[in-house]
């Protein structure tokens, strides 16, 4: 079952859960992230980019993507840039106009919104999930709920 349209309804958003579990079943770390950035690429059309950052002392590092290219932006300062920011605030951000928000840090030329989901253990931020959508306000409450689920899990089979 792939997500169609451009918003994600909650009864995909319910069967993607489901189908996630079966497809990282028994992977653990960095297998498990890549398994996970490639479903969601995959699986929701409107995620046009799909990343984990793991946190690397101060920094960002990119450890695992999934999209038509890669990006410069492999680390991150924590602080900087809507993943940056994120990550210092342990809260999801969604930005629904990148060209308005000054903190965003340009990877792709096609990305309009973005939306940049926190992955904690035991209330401290280990990493990250930050997708680009290359239409304006791509992202809503609901993809945030589902996202927010993604990196329980992601948490859950962290290391
Ligand atoms: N746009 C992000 C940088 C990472 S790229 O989107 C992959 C930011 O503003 O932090």
């Amino acid at each position: 079952m792939r997500a169609t349209g451009n918003r994600l309804t909650r009864e995909q958003a319910r069967e993607l859960l489901a189908r996630l579990d079966s497809t990282v079943a028994g992977l653990r770390g960095r297998a498990s992230r890549e398994a996970v950035v490639k479903f969601l690429n995959t699986m929701v059309p409107s995620y046009s980019w799909v990343g984990i950052y793991a946190v690397d002392g101060a920094d960002l590092l990119l450890d695992a993507w999934s999209g038509p290219s890669a990006t410069e932006h492999t680390r991150i300062p924590i602080g900087k840039g809507v993943c940056g920011f994120a990550a210092k605030a342990g809260k999801t951000e969604i930005v629904s106009d990148v060209s308005k928000d000054p903190r965003y840090l340009q990877c792709f030329l096609s990305t309009k919104s973005e939306i940049v989901v926190p992955i904690t253990n035991q209330g401290a931020v280990v990493g990250e999930i930050d997708i680009d959508g290359d239409q304006l306000d791509a992202f809503s409450s609901l993809d945030r709920e589902f996202l927010e689920a993604v990196a329980r899990k992601a948490s859950n089979a962290w290391a």
